[in-house]
């Protein structure tokens, strides 16, 4: 078994700094956006009202997440149909792989991810 990511390693908590990485209107509700993080890309989804940020790159070949298509909380890869879930990064197919998220917040108008 290949082991793309352990999910251990994707919690995105510890020592880092918040990046201001967009306008928290430019991604309303529903939407979707693919930011950089100073040279980190970032796939950040609003669903609900409540921002979910993950890497933007997929662990399978590397395609944008970002350019993905949501299914209720499961972002689905644009390129071979992978699919995790922006709440925890794991997919919905082993609990060995998953997708490295991040913190985000929103402070005033602004939208920052934790690096
Ligand atoms: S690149 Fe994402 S599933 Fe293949």
């Amino acid at each position: 078994m290949v082991c793309y990511a352990p999910c251990r390693h994707s919690d995105g908590v510890g020592m880092g700094r918040w990046i201001r990485v967009a306008k928290a209107y430019d991604i309303p509700a529903g939407e979707q956006a693919t930011v950089d993080a100073e040279g980190t890309p970032i796939a950040i989804f609003n669903i609900d009202g409540v921002y979910h940020a993950i890497s933007d790159i997929c662990i399978h070949l590397g395609a944008s997440l970002g350019e993905g298509w949501i299914d209720d909380h499961l972002i689905i890869c644009p390129w071979h149909g992978w699919r995790f879930d922006v709440r925890t990064g794991a997919s919905d197919f082993s609990d060995q792989v998953c997708i490295k998220r991040y913190e985000v917040t929103v402070k005033e108008t602004e939208l920052y991810v934790h690096l």
